[in-house]
C-alpha cells in the first residue's frame, strides 16, 4: 500500500507543522511495556518507515521500558530531521512489567527531564508531557522543574496527560499548556468535554489508545462502514478520529510495518457526514 501521494492534514503546533497521522512508540518495548523491543532490528525498521512515510510526530515516555523506548528512537532516527517533533512524558516510576506508580515529586521530574534529553540525544525536548498528576503533590510543585526547564531552553512546549478540565485550568496558571493526551477512541468517549475544551483553548488533543489497544474491539461498531469503504477496522477508527476534530493528532502504535502502512493510508479515507454520524 503506497503512501507516497497522500495529502496529509497538517496541524500547527507552535513552530511545528505536524502531520496529524503520527506514531506512538509504546508498542516497541517488551511485554508489559517492560524492557527493550523483543525484535529490536524490526523496531528500528518500523520507526524509520514511519518517518519515511510522512510521520513527523512521535510519542514516547521515559517510563516505556523504562528508558529503552527513548533510546531506541534515538538509535533509529538521530540525527533527527528538523521537522520531526518527538513528544515524551514523565511522572511514573516503573517497578516491573505492567507496574506503574505515579510519581510527581519535583526531584523525580527534574531527573526525568535530564534523562530524556540524554537518551533522546536532544538539546531541547520538543514537547514534554506530564504523564499523570500525582495527588501527593500540588501540581504547581510538580511543574516547577518543568517551568525551569522551559526557561533554560531545555523544553519547548508542555502538555498534560489524562486530566480533566479543572486540572488543565489549574496547570495553565503555572505554565502554558499546548496539548492534552487522554484515553479516547470510538469505543471510549468519556473525555468528550476535555476534547471540546482543548478546541476552545487552541490546544492539540492526542487520543491515546486510538485503536482501543487492538482494533478488533471496535469491530461491531465499524464493520459495515469499513466494508463500504473497502477499508480495515483500524483505518475507519483512525479516519473517524481525524474527522471528529481538527485538533486531534493521532499516535496509533504498532510493531508491524504492514500495520503502519495501513494506518497511514487512513488519511485517504473520506467519511461522509452520514458515515460519521452513524459511527458517532
Ligand atoms: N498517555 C498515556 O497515559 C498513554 C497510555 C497508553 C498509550 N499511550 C500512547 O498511545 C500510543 C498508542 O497506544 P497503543 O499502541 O497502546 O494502542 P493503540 O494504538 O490503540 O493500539 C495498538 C494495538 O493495535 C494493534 N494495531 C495497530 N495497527 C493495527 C492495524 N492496522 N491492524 C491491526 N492491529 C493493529 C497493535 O498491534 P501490532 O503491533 O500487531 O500492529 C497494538 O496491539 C502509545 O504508543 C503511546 O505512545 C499513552
Amino acid at each position: 500500500m503506497s503512501t507516497a501521494n497522500q495529502n496529509f492534514d497538517i496541524y500547527e503546533l507552535g513552530d511545528f507543522r505536524i502531520n496529524r497521522l503520527g506514531y506512538g512508540g509504546m508498542q516497541l518495548t517488551g511485554k508489559g511495556v517492560w524492557g527493550d523491543a523483543p525484535d529490536r532490528a524490526n523496531a528500528i525498521k518500523v520507526l524509520r518507515k514511519a518517518v519515511a512515510s510522512g510521520v513527523n510526530f512521535i510519542d514516547t515516555a521515559d517510563s516505556y521500558g523504562p528508558h529503552t523506548n527513548e533510546t531506541l528512537i534515538a538509535d533509529a532516527l538521530h540525527p533527527y530531521p528538523s521537522e520531526l517533533l518527538i513528544a515524551t512524558k514523565a511522572g511514573f516510576d516503573r517497578t516491573g512489567p505492567n507496574q506503574w506508580r505515579v510519581n510527581g515529586d519535583p526531584n523525580h521530574i527534574r531527573e526525568s527531564i535530564e534523562g530524556s534529553l540524554k537518551r533522546l540525544k536532544k538539546e531541547v525536548i520538543d514537547l514534554w508531557q506530564l504523564h499523570r498528576i500525582d495527588p501527593r503533590f500540588p501540581v504547581e510543585e510538580t511543574l516547577g522543574p518543568v517551568a525551569d526547564a522551559v526557561k533554560a531552553g531545555k523544553i519547548r512546549y508542555v502538555g498534560l496527560s489524562e486530566v480533566d478540565v479543572e486540572q488543565i485550568r489549574r496547570a495553565q496558571q503555572t505554565i502554558p499548556i499546548v496539548s492534552v493526551q487522554n484515553l479516547y477512541n470510538l469505543g471510549n468517549r468519556q473525555w468528550e468535554n476535555v476534547l471540546d475544551f482543548t478546541v476552545q483553548e487552541g490546544m492539540a488533543f492526542i487520543p491515546w489508545y486510538p485503536l482501543a489497544s487492538g482494533p478488533d474491539k471496535l469491530k461491531s461498531k465499524i464493520s459495515a462502514i469499513a466494508e463500504k469503504h473497502s477499508a480495515t477496522i483500524a483505518q475507519i477508527a483512525l479516519a473517524w478520529l481525524l474527522r471528529r476534530s481538527d485538533n486531534i493528532l493521532l499516535i496509533p502504535g504498532t510493531s508491524s510495518v504492514t500495520h503502519l502502512e495501513e494506518n497511514m493510508a487512513s488519511a485517504d479515507i473520506q467519511l461522509s457526514g452520514d458515515d460519521f454520524a452513524a459511527l458517532s
